[in-house]
């Protein structure tokens, strides 16, 4: 009998096999990923906009070429320095067929990326207060980067949305399908003096992106002709219509499976990176711009490549005279050079036109399926973006869907959410705004004022702030590459259905955090009665703590010496094990009688003593750990390096001496970046305390243990509480209890909850053998049961209760009862 993938995909073929997977190619597509992407086994890698994938194949030609041939440096006359021309020679031409440029017309330039192709462009164009560089709003921030060039040199800059009809395919040539709306003109107020061009001419630069890297939506390449040729009509009459246009198209997206076809629309600029097209190498890129436009570009910078003769003591510099020679600065990355040629082959066997039609079968497959995803009660599951209505849904579109996800009552769920449950499935995709801040605005409908609110609220590019204000701040974004499959994309929407839509056994991420338990009883302690199994310190923040049977608590409350010292980099950064996996090697014990914190480490010799009060620290400083600031003090030299020894990397001991208040560089802080906002703390992320049930863990690993039996292929992992880094360990209570506490009483102290820590990857880290082990466990199966509103929880935070006046002298002891009362 036929299973629902099997039916799925032969439905999939029925409608797209005659695009899919290279029929007439030498090797088909489950060929092309047997053999030359078997890394890609047990991953579905859904970012190539942000960067495609190598083969084997190209990889093997690459190093067989490097090892056989002898390069050397171009600007030598030796043969192997010929034989290295030659090459680079070869690349530029197939560069220039790969976008169907005559030579007579173009020439490539050799760049580090598409961003210093665009870069190149805005230093060296011929900008005069009468200039104008208008782009699409839908553009890379690399793009946005040019209107400072112009801006400086008192030109404007405008931006523009560009509307297209959906079917401009066939309307190409006419130029009736597209219309530019103008926004505001931008201008800097103190630059409208620079200079005219001394020939009285005014060049003006329009750029767009072949394909959206945000949405997926391709830009009408007519808009070259409209605004080369009638830009007049284009901006209706407008003071830009006057002077010289050239126009940028930005192929780093579009140039992976469409490149622009320079013959039919001659663009004065295409900007390309080649890891976006077939994945190696990195670091270089190339501006293709027309031979006769690179004439009128001002270069100003000389150096060893682009110097014909210079005089040292004297203003005498005689340049190269080709386009290439004026603009590549210093010996270009020959290597690099050689290696995109086994990159384009591997295209050319399969051919462009079958990638483009491939890539988008997939896109247009899954585009489809989300949009006709629903929850049980009928509302829909995914905004789409890049698509204006259902009948243009699909035309016009680039191998991406980009989108958003919604709960059946109509709120979004976060974008971070989603990445974060699909990486633990194994899916790797990319959210955010994804450097198209235009593009971002427009479809997440996003007003000046709420993207200025936000920035406010401390939302900044690659942070966590997914959803402010009941509105997301960027999407999620899957794209394909030449070498993704049907099972690529079929894995990615059965994802997306069995995580977010709700079907009428199930809410997904409403789920109720208790579950039903699957924890074997444990013996001999009374479910009534929870005690405190033990009690852990952890001095220096990210390192290992210790265990007490009793530890008394600071005035303020906290656990004494908890979290009171950390490490910061030279750069000022603090250190943790998320980004220093090793700092966990390090073990510390602090002794109260002698007044010494005790630290080893594998890496160091000698064990450090520090005593805790006359080895005072020597000097003062201040420390920012969003949102609260910190006053420090430091230690002598020898403390530093042997921390710096530990950890393998130059650092410093801070220990914390006050807070200043709770600054919040954001006026509007963010409540969820830390629980407890109102209580003095020491370097701990959210709360005083943290505390976790061994009743909780035995269920989690009997939950690992099921999963590994019915379902998954992995090895086994079980956890300890200790996994969990908690304070507190609470044990003779049922599984879960801890969720429903709204405060309780260890001994005679009074605590509050704080509610459910949120859990993020480091929580599968261990550390076996000495090197630190990552998987998707506990995390994925916690996942399962314990997501709440975008937030996966185990274990509880906790704030010590001041309002009884009652901290002082006050002491944990391990067996205490804990009375707890339910929210
Ligand atoms: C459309 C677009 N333009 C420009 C760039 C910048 O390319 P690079 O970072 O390779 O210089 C990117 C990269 O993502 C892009 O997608």
């Amino acid at each position: 009998m036929k299973n629902s993938e099997d039916e799925q995909k032969e439905e999939f073929l029925r409608e797209f096999g005659d695009d899919y997977g290279y029929k007439s190619a030498p090797k088909n597509i489950d060929q092309l990923r047997a053999t030359e992407f078997k890394r890609l086994a047990g991953v579905v890698y859904l970012d190539h906009a942000g960067a495609t994938l190598y083969s084997e194949a190209q990889l093997e030609s690459v190093f067989k070429d490097l090892n056989s041939n002898l390069y050397a440096n171009p600007h030598s006359q030796s043969s192997c320095s010929l034989n290295t021309s030659d090459r680079v020679g070869e690349a530029r031409t197939q560069v220039l067929d790969y976008f169907n440029a005559s030579s007579r017309e173009y020439s490539v330039i050799f760049t580090s990326g598409a961003t210093a192709a665009l870069k190149l462009v805005g230093e060296s164009f011929p900008w005069s207060s009468q200039s104008c560089f208008m782009y699409s709003m839908e553009n890379h921030n690399s793009v946005l980067g040019i209107r400072e060039y112009a801006l400086n040199q008192g030109a404007a800059a405008l931006a523009v949305d560009v509307e297209q009809t959906a079917d401009y395919r066939n309307s190409r040539g006419t130029n009736s399908a597209i219309r530019l709306f103008r926004h505001h003109e931008l201008r800097r107020s103190d630059r409208g003096l620079s200079k005219e061009d001394p020939t009285g001419n005014v060049y003006n630069l329009f750029a767009f992106p072949s394909e959206c890297n945000f949405s997926g939506t391709r830009f009408n390449l007519d808009l070259v002709k409209l605004i080369k040729e009638d830009s007049h009509n284009a901006l209706e009459g407008s003071t830009y219509s006057r002077g010289c246009w050239m126009v940028l198209i930005d192929a780093a997206k579009g140039g992976a499976t469409e490149p622009p076809d320079l013959s039919k629309h001659k663009a004065d600029f295409v900007v390309i990176s080649f890891y976006k097209i077939f994945g190696y190498p990195t670091g270089l890129g190339a501006l293709i711009v027309r031979n006769e436009t690179a004439k009128l570009l001002k270069k100003t910078y000389f150096s060893g490549g682009t110097v014909a003769a210079s005089v040292a003591d004297s203003d005498f510099v005689k340049r190269r005279a080709g386009v290439e020679e004026i603009f590549e600065d210093g010996t270009i990355s020959y290597l690099s050079i050689a290696s995109i040629l086994h990159g384009f082959r591997i295209l050319n066997t399969l051919t462009m036109s079958a990638i483009s039609r491939h890539t988008t079968s997939l896109a247009t497959f899954v585009r489809k399926t989300l949009s006709a995803m629903k929850h049980e009660n009928g509302t829909h599951v995914c905004t789409l973006y890049g698509a204006n209505s259902s009948k243009v849904l699909f035309e016009g579109m680039g191998p991406i869907v980009s989108f958003n996800l919604r709960r059946p009552d109509g709120s979004w769920f976060g974008y971070r959410e989603v990445e974060k449950l699909a990486s633990l499935a194994g899916i790797q995709l990319r959210t955010g705004c994804f450097c198209n801040p235009g593009a971002c605005a427009k479809y997440l409908g996003l007003s000046h004022s709420d993207l200025l609110s936000n920035f406010e609220a401390g939302h900044v590019c690659w942070d966590d702030h997914d959803v402010l204000c009941g509105k997301p701040t960027g999407a999620v974004r899957a794209s394909f590459g030449y070498m993704s499959t049907f099972e690529d994309a079929s894995n990615f929407v059965n994802f997306i259905k069995a995580s977010f839509v709700s079907l009428p056994s199930r809410t997904p991420g409403v789920n109720t955090l208790r579950g039903t338990t699957i924890s074997p009883a444990i013996e001999g302690i009374g479910r009534a009665n929870p005690r405190l199994k033990s009690i852990s310190i952890y001095p220096i923040k990210s390192c290992l703590g210790f265990s007490v049977s009793s530890w008394p608590l600071t005035t303020t409350g906290r656990l004494l010496h908890d979290r009171e010292w950390l490490l910061r980099s030279t750069s000022g950064e603090i250190l943790t094990q998320k980004k220093v996996p090793d700092m966990c090697h390090i073990t510390t014990l602090i002794d109260l009688d002698l007044g010494i914190l005790f630290v080893e480490s594998p890496r160091c010799k000698e064990k450090l003593q520090i005593k805790l009060k006359s080895d005072f620290p020597v000097g003062k400083d201040e420390v920012n750990i969003h949102p609260q600031r910190y006053e420090v003090e430091v230690y002598h030299d020898e403390i530093d390096s042997w921390f710096s020894d530990a950890v393998g990397r130059p650092c410093t001991l801070l220990r914390c001496s006050g807070q200043q208040g709770y600054a919040c560089s954001n006026r509007n802080r963010i409540s969820r970046l830390c629980k407890d906002l109102e209580t003095k703390m020491n370097f701990v992320n959210e709360a005083q305390f943290l505390l976790v049930s061994e009743e909780s863990v035995n269920d989690l690993n009997a939950r690992l243990r099921s999963n590994v039996q019915h379902h998954f292929d992995g090895e086994l992992i079980q956890v300890s509480t200790s996994r969990f880094r908690p304070n507190l360990v609470v044990c003779g209570g049922e599984a879960y209890a801890e969720d429903g506490w709204r405060s309780l009483r260890i001994g005679k102290t009074e605590f509050i909850s704080l509610g459910g820590c949120n859990r993020c990857q480091m929580i599968n880290l261990s550390f076996q053998g000495g090197k630190v082990q990552r998987s998707n466990e506990p995390l994925a199966t916690l996942a399962e049961y314990r997501r709440t509103k975008g937030k996966i929880t185990f274990g509880i935070l906790l704030r010590h209760d001041d309002s009884t006046g009652k901290h002082s002298d006050a002491w944990l002891h391990v067996g205490e009862e804990i009375r707890a009362s339910l929210a």
